[in-house]
């Protein structure tokens, strides 16, 4: 008979988990278990479908069970937050926590979703302090990118959203909060009215999504004509219509992968104290391109 490798799972291996609803075409095994055989670290990486009124007793029974870390996904990120022991700034202003970290008498949230997608833009040469951006949408995903925008200390964020009156409440919420009218709403509309060109596009919609791929949330070049760069969220496809029309206005355009594979990054160097090098996250990217 073949011998197949197993993992060695013995007394001191450690667990973490993903906690969400559903969980199982989740990608994060395929970063968190690599990682870890190629680091030699003894930990392994498993789904946990968790309903919502479970939440509470899941992290509850993680803590006892003696678990390293959880992410959580969909629709969990902001319903963990109650039963946090302690919770990262930026993802207390977010209001979204996607990563668990152990600390002594509970855990500690962060949210590596937006610290991920500082990672992955600051990989392609993005530096979002130094950069006028357009948001393209104001729900879960764009809020969050808006707060991360502020954060990093942006000066000019104009985000477009369809339903105006969120972009406007999602906008205060932000401005409120650092001090600054750093968001500036817009009607989808009215994009025509954006001044200038040259900026960098955070596409934060669900527009275009597969198997929706003709689909972009703005079909006009005089758009993407003032768009040197493109960011999409939506890594499935891999090539967007968003990412192909900044493209064929003379832009650079990136999906949402990398973002995909930092925040993992990040939360698997929080609950290991550790730095993932460069050429094994490149690796990882491969494997999930290739998932
Ligand atoms: P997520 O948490 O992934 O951000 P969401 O909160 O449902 O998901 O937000 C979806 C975003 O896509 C919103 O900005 C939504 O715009 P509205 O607030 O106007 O609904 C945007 N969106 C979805 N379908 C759209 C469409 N057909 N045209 C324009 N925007 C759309």
């Amino acid at each position: 008979m073949e011998e197949k490798e197993i993992m060695k799972i013995d007394g001191k291996t450690r667990l973490c988990g993903l906690i969400g609803n559903p969980v199982e075409h989740t990608l994060s095994p395929v970063i968190h278990n690599n990682i870890a055989d190629r680091l030699g670290h003894n930990m392994v990486y498993v789904p946990f479908l968790v309903k919502e009124e479970g939440v509470e007793n899941a992290i509850k029974g993680a803590y006892e069970l003696n678990v390293l870390g959880m992410n959580a996904t969909v629709p969990h990120k902001s319903a963990v937050i109650p039963f946090l022991k302690e919770i990262d700034p930026l993802a207390k202003k977010i209001g979204a926590v996607n990563t668990l970290v152990r600390v002594d008498g509970g855990y500690k949230g962060y949210n590596t979703d937006m610290t991920g997608l500082n990672r992955a833009l600051k990989s392609e040469g993005i530096f979002l302090e130094n950069e006028k951006v357009i948001l393209l949408g104001a729900g879960g995903a764009s809020r969050a990118v808006a707060f991360l925008c502020a954060s990093l200390g942006c000066k000019d964020v104009i985000m477009l959203n369809r339903n105006y009156e969120k972009c406007v409440q999602v906008a205060k919420e932000v401005n409120d909060s650092t001090g600054d009218e750093v968001i500036k709403p817009m009607e989808l509309s009215d994009y025509s009215q954006i001044p200038g060109d040259g900026y960098v596009c955070i596409q934060g919609t669900s527009v275009g999504l597969h198997p929706n791929v003709e689909d972009c949330v703005i079909k006009d070049m005089d758009f993407f004509n003032k768009v040197s760069v493109g960011f999409d969220l939506i890594y499935k496809p891999a090539d967007t219509k968003f990412m192909q029309m900044v493209r064929q206005a003379g832009g650079r355009s990136y999906n949402g992968l990398k973002m995909l594979l930092f925040q993992g990054i990040d939360a698997y160097e929080l609950w290991n104290d550790c730095q993932v090098p460069d050429e094994l996250s490149e690796e990882i990217l491969k494997l999930l391109q290739a998932d």
